[in-house]
């Protein structure tokens, strides 16, 4: 049989890491091939290399049989291979016709835009996505899931026959993963091959046909999915036994109130929600994608105005309309959105986890103390096990999972009294996400108060002591973490929409 693609021995160096050793990997039309491994074991960079954006060391790839080299994106694309990359790579000031349509405009004579055209293209790109969308729209304004559909959108426009998706659902809600699963049924009915790059174990049963599975570098196996269990590819993705879920959280929760927030509002998007968070508790949020869970975070940390309501700090009402005042109030924020708010990615992974308080790390003469900038980053680069050859690498430079602990060791080192995490584990391995969670128990036990923001309801309620529930801009509950509470009943309060408010706002 020929393959739409054959990879063999493929090999891959930057300096400092051995990206591929040997690898290999085939794809047939038709089917989902899953590319699983750790953060950092090097799925990117080979798919970087199928569709080429990086040349490889050594090996050799065939394209239906043919030896193929694509020196380039463009020369991968004239062989049919697409990518939806891991990072967004979308221009925010054009539109989101202008971005899926890039340097294919539909043109008039003379060479003048067509605009209508160019809209009406993309109009249909979207409608086969069920993606309600204008094509005029600045992707700049859109939310990170929205861009991420518009990045699908564009490599569909190439009609590519391989599609490479590396980690399309990271920011997707579970809606928009259902249309995207929809999208990859009919490719596959019709030959298109798909490579699936995904840190969400459920999804690999849903959609997978064969699953090949790397560790450092190295090619471990290719299995059947439907025939293995999800236990033996997460074993030979980590090399160990990983104990999904950890036995009942501590209670280290004491009485004093860390956080209060009073009758919260702002416009549609917050509604009069109040809550308190304990010193030591884990407060989960969970929600629907729009339910307003980053809104209310955004507003507490001061880089939102609210409209009204009060918010205590260990008692003491604090005026915060700034992310600077809310750390000197003593409360952090870890952003679902860490390329904008999170990281310096052109600086090195020792100046960026340091950066968030250099303060720390200047002596009396106000001289850096290097000596100890170095230890606290090389004990977090241990602590969270960050994939990265020293500590002095940029950080943009590492895998996509382990930039997302970099930002997470910047908070870390902070503290803070009251910690917010928006989507923690976005993109973090299994095994890197059982460790972030002990990471959170032991703030907890330390006393920090900490709230978790989390779209997978299985990680908050193994974290939460309590679990928030949001719906359309209201709290509409808070249920007791642990086995107490059951996914329907958060599913309940998460889809409990004020019926006796819709279309009296607009009045108001
Ligand atoms: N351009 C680069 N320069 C230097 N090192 C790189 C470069 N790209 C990747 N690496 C390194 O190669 C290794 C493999 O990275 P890769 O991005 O392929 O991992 P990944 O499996 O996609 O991980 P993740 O799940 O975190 O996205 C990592 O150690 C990474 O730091
Ligand atoms: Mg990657």
């Amino acid at each position: 049989m020929t393959f739409l693609v054959e990879m063999r021995g493929i090999e891959k160096r930057f300096p400092g890491v051995h990206a591929l050793k040997a690898v290999q990997f085939d794809l047939q039309p038709g089917e989902v091939h899953a590319l699983m491994g750790e953060n950092g074991a090097g799925k990117s960079t080979l798919m970087k290399i199928m569709s080429g954006i990086y040349p490889r060391d050594g090996g050799e790839m065939f394209v239906d049989g043919q030896p193929a080299t694509p020196d380039g994106p463009r020369a991968a694309q004239d062989l049919g291979i697409g990518i939806i990359h891991q990072e967004l790579s979308l221009m925010n000031d054009l539109t989101a016709a202008q971005n899926v349509l890039i340097g294919r405009e539909p043109r008039r004579s003379f060479g003048r835009l067509d605009e209508p055209a160019l809209n009406a293209k993309t109009a249909e790109i979207f409608a086969s996505l069920n993606l309600a969308m204008d094509p005029r729209t600045q992707v700049g304004t859109q939310t990170i899931a929205r861009q991420q559909l518009i990045e699908i959108a564009k490599a569909l426009s190439y009609n590519p026959r391989v599609l490479i998706m590396d980690e399309p659902t990271a920011a997707l809600n579970d809606a928009e993963i259902n249309e995207l699963f929809k999208v990859i049924a009919k490719l596959k009915a019709d030959g298109v091959g798909i490579v699936y790059i995904s840190h969400r174990m459920d999804e690999i049963k849903r959609i997978a046909d064969r699953v090949t599975i790397l560790r450092d570098g190295a090619y471990i196996d290719t299995v059947d999915a439907a025939d293995t269990p999800l236990s033996k590819i997460i074993q030979l993705m980590v090399g160990r036994e990983v104990t999904q879920n950890a036995p009942d959280i501590p209670d280290t929760t004491r009485n004093d109130v860390a956080l209060e927030v009073q009758n919260l509002s702002h416009g549609k998007d917050v509604r009069n929600v109040s809550f308190s968070v304990r010193k030591g508790e884990i407060l989960g949020f969970a929600g629907l994608m729009g339910a307003g869970r980053t809104e209310v975070a955004r507003i507490i940390f001061g880089a939102d105005p609210k409209d009204s309501g009060a918010i205590f700090v260990h008692g003491q009402q604090v005026d915060i309309r700034t992310p600077n005042a809310a750390v000197q109030a003593g409360i952090g924020y870890l952003s679902e959105d860490r390329k904008h708010f999170g990281l310096a990615v052109d600086m090195t992974v020792r100046a960026n986890i340091a950066m968030a308080h250099l303060g720390e790390f200047t002596n009396r003469l106000g001289v850096l103390d290097e000596g100890a900038m170095n230890d606290t980053a090389l004990a977090y680069i241990d602590q969270l096990g960050i994939r990265t050859p020293s500590d002095m690498q940029d950080v943009r430079l590492l895998s996509g999972g382990n930039q997302q602990k970099v930002v997470i060791a910047k908070w870390l080192l902070r503290d803070c009294d009251v910690l917010i995490f928006d989507e923690p584990t976005r993109g973090i391995d299994v095994g890197a996400k059982s460790e972030i969670y002990a990471l959170l128990e032991d703030l907890a036990a330390q006393g920090c108060a900490i709230i978790v923001i989390s779209s997978e309801l299985p990680e908050v309620m193994r974290l939460s002591h309590r679990i928030a529930v949001m719906c359309e801009g209201r709290l509409t509950g808070i249920l007791p973490g642990g086995a107490a509470t059951t996914q329907e009943q958060i599913m309940e309060l998460a889809t409990q929409r004020d019926t006796a408010s819709v279309g009296t706002e607009d009045v108001i």
